[in-house]
């Protein structure tokens, strides 16, 4: 396995290199990534290239057994671009140009900042594809999609737009521009959406759509000169999972695994819901196994920061990710750095460069992962449940919520996946496209905009057996973001057994203050919960009421949660939000329970399982992320591979601790 850190040979003196090489071969790692905000010392001024840095500080390191991935360094513009070539600065909607002195400031559509992105793609391609310990690149540093609004982007889009409609009148036609009057009547009168709110939600759509290939091309320039050149060397990207404005299943479709950087560690300690959930998002964008880029070495922060990972913190957020299908990891960084704007950002090492506590504890974890390796290779997650995660949903949602405070990633999509981390069920996060067939549950959280191809695929995944769970706001939206001119939920109607005549936002607007309705459980889920945020209407058609409203005369009448039999599936549908996790917990029980899919155990809470399998293996890893020791039921008589013992009925796990049961 290929574990080890980002390394910055350029922030330190050359007469460090070596013991840095040293301590990380100690430490067990045997990979390094940089280079990726280098571009000044690669080219120090246009055209003269210089690679000495680097090809001294990776024959230190090749003599130490440590590779190197190679980041292209257009994330970071050197002070000369943007004195020469002031349109390779992306522009604010005032139109001003970014101020140089950040990193990130370059805009996606210049054709200078494009050709000098492909020449030192190039320089570094050519320079570095025979240097043996130089094994793969990470193109750029974190795309994110953020728009520019100069004229050569402008320009761009209206040529996307022309490309993607053909004719004005069918563009006319797809954003519904007979509202308030703005017809186009020539290509170039397209303007760009300076803020969300008030221009039209198809071509606010269509520009979020447009931004993201416009970075999606840009990494192809990229990608098809490294695939040329260095035919043998695999090309990577470090995503930021859930970051909403770039379609990053898009992205890594040209590269050969996704890779993220993973954060976790700003506030308390908590049960680590979201670091798992990222992990099966970037697994889903390739539906294969990933490498997490950069990982937490210690407290974060460019002006205040944030904790520093407790004893035992750093080992356990990394073996979560190996038992979510992370096949190589960097902790980022090597070591603090001492000038520069992320100088609080912390290393394993501190600012002293000392070996202490936190790169003991990555050195202990890298020689256990290299040990567990030959069992954990070719192993991958297999979940039995689906969540559908769209970016167009996503995208659409920036501009037009529904009601405010609509968190969508952090909290709406988070009900459904801590329910079924609770209960001890992979999950893969997935687009609403991908074959479901695989899954014996489908999960659509705000599947907002629904075309009727997805709606009728979605039909027929429930039809063949498939359960299906989707909620609020499914299927409001076309494709380009008109709304759709039938009852709600639309095509999904018959498979669910619902119609959704009304509905309403319960947050209000504008101040107004929000309000809340009482719903209580009227089959197979009991209690009471607190509904908030919105509420369709629903009047079941065939389904049956799980939970209805129960302290508001006029919702009486309607279902809050509901369950259909329909072909040879199951469509749930939960009209509003609840406030109560023990709501969701219910819910996915009575789902799992229709579907036959049983965890292989149900952990205490704060203790997550995740299994890898394949290639005639099957691996139990078990993750106690709190604070308490606790102890967890198991199968016994198997092989717990970090003590070597064989489980009896029953494990107990210290504080941060894990186990890796070997199941076959
Ligand atoms: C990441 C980025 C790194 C570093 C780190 C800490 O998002 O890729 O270059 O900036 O955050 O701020």
């Amino acid at each position: 396995m290929r574990i080890g850190v980002d390394y910055y040979p350029e922030h330190w003196p050359k007469e460090r290199w070596l013991t840095d090489a040293r301590l990380m071969k100690e430490a067990g790692f045997n990979v390094v990534r940089m280079g990726e905000f280098a571009w000044v010392f690669m080219e120090p001024e246009e055209g003269r290239y210089d690679f000495s840095l680097f090809d001294e500080a990776l024959e230190i390191l090749a003599r130490h057994d440590i590779a190197a991935i190679l980041g292209t360094p257009t994330g970071s513009m050197p002070a000369w671009v943007a004195r020469k070539y002031p349109d390779c600065a992306a522009m604010k909607p005032d139109r001003q140009r970014r101020n140089w002195g950040i990193r990130k400031t370059n805009c996606f559509s210049s054709g200078t900042y494009r050709l000098l992105s492909e020449r030192i793609t190039r320089a570094m391609a050519e320079h570095f594809k025979n240097t043996p310990n130089v094994i793969g690149w990470q193109t750029d540093n974190e795309f994110d999609g953020n728009p520019c609004y100069c004229d050569s982007c402008r320009a761009n889009f209206q040529d996307w737009c022309r490309a993607k409609y053909g004719t004005l009148d069918a563009l006319n036609r797809a954003w519904g521009t007979h509202f308030w009057g703005h017809r186009y009547g020539a290509w170039n009168e397209i303007t760009l959406p300076e803020e969300q709110h008030s221009y039209n939600p198809g071509l606010w759509l269509d520009w979020k759509r447009f931004n993201s290939w416009l970075q999606v091309q840009f990494q192809r320039d990229q990608v098809r000169i490294l695939r040329e050149v260095c035919p043998h060397h695999f090309v990577t990207h470090n995503t930021m999972s859930f970051h909403p404005s770039i379609n990053y299943r898009d992205l890594c479709a040209d590269l050969d695994f996704a890779s993220w950087d993973n954060y976790p560690v700003f506030g308390p300690p908590q049960i680590l819901y979201n670091a798992a959930c990222a992990a099966d998002l970037v697994r889903g964008f390739k539906q294969k196994n990933f490498w997490v880029m950069e990982q937490t070495a210690g407290p974060g922060g460019w002006g205040a920061f944030g904790r520093n990972p407790w004893p035992g913190e750093i080992r356990l957020i990394a073996y979560q990710q190996l038992a979510h299908g992370c096949d190589g990891m960097l902790w980022f960084n090597w070591r603090a750095c001492t000038a520069g704007r992320e100088q609080y950002w912390h290393g394993l090492l501190g600012h002293d460069g000392l070996p202490l506590r936190r790169y003991r504890e990555a050195a202990q974890t890298a020689h256990e992962f290299r040990k567990l390796w030959p069992e954990v290779e070719g192993t991958t997650v297999r979940a039995p449940v689906a969540i559908l995660y769209d970016y167009d949903s996503i995208f659409a949602q920036e501009s037009q919520p529904s009601f405010e405070n609509n968190t969508y990633i952090q909290d709406h999509l988070r009900r459904y996946y801590d329910a079924l981390f609770r209960a001890g069920v992979n999950v893969d996060i997935v687009a609403p496209t991908a074959d479901l067939s695989r899954y014996a549950v489908v999960i659509a959280p705000q599947l907002y905009v629904l075309p009727d191809a997805t709606a009728h695929h979605l039909a027929e995944y429930v039809r063949k057996g498939g359960v299906l769970v989707a909620d609020i706001r499914l299927g409001v939206k076309t494709e380009t973001s008109l709304c759709h001119d039938r009852t709600l939920p639309g095509l999904l109607s018959d498979t669910l057994g619902i119609v959704i005549e009304e509905y309403e936002s319960l947050t209000g607007i504008w101040g107004a203050k929000p309000s809340e309705y009482r719903v209580v459980g009227r089959r197979d889920i009991s209690g009471t919960f607190t509904a908030f945020g919105f509420a369709d209407w629903i009047t079941p058609r065939g389904a049956d009421v799980l939970a209805g409203y129960s302290d508001r005369w006029h919702m009486e009448p309607f279902a809050a949660a509901t369950r259909h039999r329909s072909g040879n599936g199951w469509g749930y549908y939960v009209g509003t939000i609840l406030r109560e996790p023990e709501f969701y917990d219910q819910l996915i029980g009575d789902v799992l329970a229709k579907a036959n899919v049983t965890g292989i155990l149900r952990p205490p809470v704060g203790v997550e399982v995740s299994v890898r399998e394949g290639a005639g293996k099957k691996l139990l890893f078990i993750l106690n992320e709190t604070e308490q020791e606790q102890t967890i039921a198991v199968p016994s008589g198997k092989r717990e591979l970090l003590s070597g013992q064989l489980t009896e009925s029953k494990l107990t796990l210290p504080r941060f601790g894990v186990a890796v049961v070997k199941l076959a």
